[in-house]
């Protein structure tokens, strides 16, 4: 029912998509990570599969279903990110980068278990930065590509928002501001602001990820450049 009643605006457009977290392993039992559900990403996947889209979602480890209509990758580290996602985004109109990668991983990565030893009271982790998938899309990005980013924080969201446009070459970023109840990585509901590359913006209030999800379906909708 809910598919027939949702207006089928993105016929013929390939949309990528992608969502969780990356997980980033130390050894073979443990890994860095973040607190990412997938949520939001699965809602955006599944808004453009219903609007008639045919969506790829490339997905970090999470415990969600796989959209009913959506060709779904699953990925573990930001690595495994980067490869599909590039080797998938020459394909896509729309590329939409809900995913939370971690920044960091270790910098080896133990075959065997980490044992601890009886005198041992702390352990040193040596970090190291992992490539910004995102960045290098938007450098890779041809004419007309739609590419849009997502970024979670905790203060001076519409600076920071602006300096990613630029530094990655968005055309759209959904930034929110985490650390409230309503908002952010484990819940259903939403609030964002959609910041533009032409310096415009739009606030979304707080409402179910699947209804975020269309608003912002509908804000990229009016902003695609109709040659592309
Ligand atoms: N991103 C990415 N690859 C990374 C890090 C981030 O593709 N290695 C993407 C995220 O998926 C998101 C956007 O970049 O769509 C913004 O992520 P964010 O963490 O807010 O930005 P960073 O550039 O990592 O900066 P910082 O964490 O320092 O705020
Ligand atoms: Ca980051």
């Amino acid at each position: 029912m809910e598919h027939m009643l949702t207006p089928k605006d993105f016929v013929g457009k390939q949309v990528l998509v992608s969502a969780g977290p990356t997980l980033e392993p130390i050894d073979p039992v443990r890994y860095v990570s973040n607190h990412s559900s997938g949520k939001m990403g699965y809602a955006v996947a599944r808004a453009a599969e219903m609007r008639g889209a045919s969506v790829t979602l490339v997905t970090g480890s999470v415990s969600l279903d796989p959209p009913v209509g959506v060709e779904t990758i699953c990925v573990q580290t930001c690595q495994d990110m980067a490869d599909t996602m590039l080797s998938k985004m020459a394909h896509a109109d729309i590329i939409i980068q809900v995913a939370a990668v971690a920044d960091f991983r270790p910098d080896h990565r133990e075959t065997l278990k980490i044992k601890k030893t009886s005198d041992q009271d702390r352990m040193t982790l040596t970090l190291v930065q992992n490539p910004d998938i995102l960045r290098t899309m938007g450098e890779r990005k041809r004419p007309g590509q739609f590419l849009v980013g997502f970024a979670a924080e905790t203060h001076d969201l519409a600076a920071n928002a602006v300096k990613k446009i630029k530094k990655k070459n968005l055309d759209m970023i959904a930034a929110n501001l985490v650390g409230g109840k309503d908002a952010g990585f484990q819940t259903d509901t939403n609030k964002m602001t959609l910041f533009f590359k032409d310096g415009s913006k739009t606030d979304i209030p707080l409402m179910d990820k699947q209804a975020v999800a269309h608003v912002l379906l509908d804000n990229l909708l009016t902003r695609l450049d109709p040659r592309g």
